[in-house]
């Protein structure tokens, strides 16, 4: 009796001649088989955690013996989908079977960084919902932290095809950047909800979501960093039905503005018009807080109405709401006045608003699901809860233009921990490309102690410019042994590697060279090599001395080397004499010639002639003589 009685009631969307429901949509994009490169649409699931604003690169895996992934994925616990790929695992799953947010609980579990749903039909994308609440017996729902999307039948098939053939890694890039507006500096959104607590897990869920989130909402709306509006959904009664006493009871203004009745059972307890009305009244809260520039104070009040006044405990109502507006000091008679007459057979400003923003306008489509939130015009797909929410708000800003709560530690997505977020790192340093934002993460090589990394990011990163020997041989190779260290980096190269002197390999890996065996050196008669770390030693035969230039032996004691080398030592002290005398009797000469000229010059006049070829020769040391005059 109940059900055709609840029939009564219309939601305004339903009877709208363009009622439609958006299909929220992120992009994929295949990088890899190169035959495969393409871009496709794909739509957001409604639970866990889209990317919003950001992107995810990662690698196909597909499961064979678990397609549709409602078992879990345990039977393998340490590697359950056979890839060699160190990036992101991203599992394809077949629809059906079981429910769409099972599938992605098992998935995650395994390891999997999102998961993609393949339609088993063709049809246009459809938004995979979360079931009720008989279904989630175990909270998983809530613990769904990854992203998940639906996609067509055809791009699914063609995708698990080139996975299962496994020539090489299916590398997808899922993008959300475009999935949220972010035209300016300020965000517009607005909640759609409900006052009434007493309808089960979504009631709990939009509370609880109102509690956790309305710190951040607070500072984002004290900073002028956001714009919210708190929407209510209303229903109306169908003319003919006006009188009937269900819609009296489920109804105020005549049958204008109704809501089902909480407890689904007419008569006894609380019935719709108490919900309406609660629900007008906050409204009303935010209208009246707002014209005085405190629109914040409606999730105050709201949270506070929640706590003292739930319906589960009998306490929703009239005098109980009226207490909460005082002890936060909002005006009580300016919000009885914004509610009006409930009795009056007039429509009511704030009510009538509440409907026609109902419809869907431009890219927001119709709000038919409670609780909704719409972020930039857009509805927002994935888990009510706070630093999911938060993300796609940030993401909602134009870039640059975050305030700084989108930049704080609180919206680190830690997805960095879980492989390094399938990105560079280097095992020996821990340096790595990956890079915790609110967009998700991002792979760029990092600058790190003052020496900045360069490289696509993912596969590799190299330390580059002045100071990256210092850090960890700059990626090259290096080796300590004996006591000595030795490596293939150099300062004197701005970028690359090189094995050293002795050392072969791609500078990233340098084995010692071992002359002896190669041929390289050591090829006198008789000599006996022997390979050392970075060298080699060489013995020649009998007393021989090795000369290692030359790569020949030479006589050590034999009287003709020795007198040769005294030969030489003598020739070479010989003409070190020479010079030196020759140098000193040349200096000493003209000292000599200059000094007697001077003294000369003080007693007998030189003619004219000698002295200027002396001022020619020697000009310095005649002024110094001539100054003693
Ligand atoms: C993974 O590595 C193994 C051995 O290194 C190789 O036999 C196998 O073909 C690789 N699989 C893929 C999918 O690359
Ligand atoms: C709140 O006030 C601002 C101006 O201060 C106005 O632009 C905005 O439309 C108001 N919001 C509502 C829901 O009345
Ligand atoms: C609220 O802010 C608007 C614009 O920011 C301003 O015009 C208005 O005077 C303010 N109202 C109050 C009560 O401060
Ligand atoms: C590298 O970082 C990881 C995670 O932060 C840590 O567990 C590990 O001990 C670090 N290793 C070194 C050598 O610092």
């Amino acid at each position: 009796m109940s059900r055709s009685l609840l029939g009564v009631l219309f939601c305004v969307v339903l009877v709208s001649v363009n009622g439609r429901f958006v299909v929220e949509k992120e992009s994929i994009r295949v990088l890899s088989p190169y035959k495969l490169r393409s871009k496709h649409d794909a739509a957001i699931g409604n639970f866990g955690v889209p990317e919003y604003g950001g992107s995810m690169v990662g690698s196909m895996v597909y499961s064979h013996q678990n397609s549709y992934a409602c078992k879990p994925f345990d039977e393998e616990k340490k590697q359950p989908f056979k890839t060699n790929s160190t990036r992101l695992h991203i599992l394809i799953v077949d629809r059906g079977e079981c429910f769409f947010a099972l599938k992605v609980w098992n998935a995650q579990q395994a390891g999997a960084a999102a998961v993609l749903v393949t339609d088993d039909r063709d049809e246009p994308l459809i938004t995979m919902e979360s079931p009720g609440e008989s279904a989630d017996a175990d909270g998983y729902i809530d613990k769904i932290g990854i992203p998940s999307a639906l996609i067509d039948r055809s791009f699914g098939e063609t995708l698990k095809a080139a996975v299962q053939k496994a020539e090489e890694d299916v590398v997808i890039k899922l993008d959300w950047r475009e999935s949220m507006p972010n035209p300016d500096q300020r965000v517009e959104y607005e909640f759609w909800t409900n006052s009434n607590d007493e309808c089960g897990i979504r009631c709990d869920e939009q509370m609880n979501f109102v509690k956790d989130f309305k710190g951040h909402a607070q500072i984002l709306e004290k900073g002028g960093y956001t714009m919210f509006t708190p929407h209510y959904i209303t229903w109306f009664c169908p003319a003919p039905f006006i009188l009937s006493d269900q819609c009296k009871s489920q109804c105020i203004n005549h049958g204008r503005y109704c809501a089902p009745d909480p407890e689904k059972n007419f008569g006894t307890g609380y019935q719709g018009k108490d919900v309406v009305f609660e629900n007008l009244r906050q409204l009303c809260v935010h209208r009246v807080a707002n014209e005085s520039n405190k629109s914040w104070v409606w999730w105050d009040f709201v949270t506070d109405f929640h706590i003292r006044c739930s319906m589960k405990e009998k306490r929703y109502s009239k005098e109980c709401a009226e207490d909460v507006l005082k002890s936060l000091n909002l005006p009580i008679e300016k919000i009885k006045d914004c509610m009006g007459d409930p009795e009056a057979d007039v429509e009511n400003d704030v009510l009538k608003i509440e409907q026609d923003r109902q419809v869907g306008r431009g890219s927001r489509g119709d709000v038919t699901i409670l609780p909704t939130l719409v972020i930039n015009d857009v509805q927002y797909r994935g888990k009510l809860e706070r630093t999911a929410v938060l993300k796609a708000l940030c993401a909602g800003f134009q870039e640059t233009t975050e305030p700084p709560i989108c930049l704080s530690g609180d919206m680190e997505t830690n997805q960095c921990l879980e492989r390094n977020g399938g990105c560079w790192r280097d095992s020996k340093s821990n340096i790595t490309a990956c890079k915790d934002t609110f967009r998700g993460r991002v792979c760029e090589c990092p600058v790190a102690n003052g020496v900045q990394y360069k490289g696509d990011g993912y596969m590799s990163c190299e330390a580059f410019g002045p100071g990256r020997c210092a850090i960890n041989s700059g990626g090259c190779w290096s080796e300590t042994k004996y006591g000595q260290t030795l490596s293939a980096c150099s300062d004197s190269d701005i970028t690359g590697c090189r094995c050293p002197h002795g050392f072969q390999g791609d500078g990233h890996k340098c084995e010692d060279i071992n002359e002896c065996s190669e041929g390289l050196a050591c090829q006198c008669e008789g000599c006996s090599c022997k390979n050392t770390w970075g060298g080699y030693g060489c013995k020649c035969k009998g007393e021989k001395l090795y000369i290692m230039e030359q790569d020949t032996c030479i006589e050590r004691n034999s009287t003709k080397f020795g007198w040769f080398l005294a030969l030489l030592i003598l020739g070479a002290v010989v003409s070190a004499a020479f010079a030196g005398y020759i140098f000193y009797k040349y200096r000493f000469r003209s000292y000599m010639d200059s000094e007697v000229m001077a003294i000369m010059s003080q007693y007998m006049p030189l003619d004219s002639q000698h002295h200027n070829q002396v001022t020619q020769h020697e000009n310095g040391s005649l002024r110094q003589g001539s100054s003693g005059v």
